[in-house]
């Protein structure tokens, strides 16, 4: 087949909702904008560890702990699955790290904020993901099927995130004075920081486009952004706090919630490497994956070794 055939076939397939796999040809924009939006979205997962990693010693009770501990190892389990999906189109594992740590890869600026004390885990939990499962739900019906597979099962483990951590908010909530006021500290604190986990405006969005063309992306930054809003509010006011918005308002002429706009200027600045914990996040990842270089090499000699006597026999 020539060339135009290939990628009149290929948009067939996308334009009928079918799905394109790893076998399938594919054009090369194609290819290199999924590589790129998994491996940032698997060096998300793997960095987003790391925030409520370091409350794994010091929460409060065993039950805490325990359900801390799962959560921060589905993510671990979250990042693998999608590292896998990226290598199915030929990315290699090892590159992606070297990319992530020499910092020519991104991951998601909402894990350069730090976490301040123990309602920060919850609030995590709540909005960030909360954020998350708004992004990734369209992400299960995206066009390329390892990606649209992993996301399922990442779904159904972060709508469990979400569960848990509003479930330590409400109990922080109902108790002491100083616990609700931890809560709404933690609110304020990540609330706008949630909002830039969709990414800038539509209009600031040039790729947005293109992705949507070959429905990589289902819907826009802001429409998600909107649905996310629209979707916390009432959460919000069950659990008894303030999000930190004077603009915020139910508009009944559109069915929606009016809210302010977040500090774009402060999304640039955390996505360039100026957050407040952008060096303390990548010099962490970087030195695990030197202290893990040994697990490595010894994996790889085991491998060749039954390699090796697999020819024997
Ligand atoms: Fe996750
Ligand atoms: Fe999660």
């Amino acid at each position: 087949m020539t060339e135009r055939e290939l990628l009149e076939r290929f948009e067939e397939t996308v334009g009928k909702d079918r799905r394109i796999e790893p076998r399938d040809w594919m054009p090369e924009g194609y290819r290199a904008t999924l590589i790129r939006q998994i491996a940032q979205h698997a060096h998300s997962e793997i960095i987003g560890m790391q925030p409520e990693g370091e409350w794994i010693t010091r929460a409060p009770s065993l039950r805490r702990k325990a359900i801390l501990f799962a959560k921060v190892q589905d993510e671990a389990g979250h990042g693998l699955y999608l590292y896998s999906a990226a290598e199915t189109l030929g990315a290699d594992r090892d590159d992606l790290t070297e990319r992530l740590i020499s910092g020519r890869q991104k991951y998601s600026s909402i894990f350069n904020y730090p976490t301040l004390s123990f309602a920060d885990v919850g609030v995590i939990g709540w909005l960030v993901d909360g954020a998350a499962i708004c992004n990734q739900v369209p992400l299960c019906r995206t066009s390329y099927g390892p990606y649209g597979r992993a996301m399922v099962r990442i779904c159904k483990e972060e709508s469990f995130h979400q569960r848990q951590g509003y479930e330590l908010l409400m109990t922080m909530m109902g108790g002491t004075p100083a616990q609700r006021e931890m809560v709404q500290d933690a609110v304020n604190r990540w609330w706008w920081p949630s909002l830039m986990m969709f990414g800038p405006p539509d209009a600031d969005s040039p790729n947005t486009a293109r992705s949507m063309a070959w429905k990589i992306k289902r819907h826009t930054n802001d429409e998600l952004r909107q649905r996310f809003v629209d979707m916390t509010v009432p959460q919000a006011e069950r659990l008894g706090v303030t999000l930190p918005d004077p603009g915020l308002r139910w508009n009944a002429g559109r069915g929606h919630y009016d809210f302010g706009e977040p500090d774009w200027a402060e999304l640039k600045r955390v996505i360039s490497g100026d957050g407040p914990c952008n060096a303390e996040r990548i010099a962490r990842r970087r030195a695990a994956h030197e202290e893990g270089a040994w697990v490595r090499e010894a994996a790889a000699a085991y491998a060749a070794k039954r390699a090796a006597g697999g020819r024997a026999a």
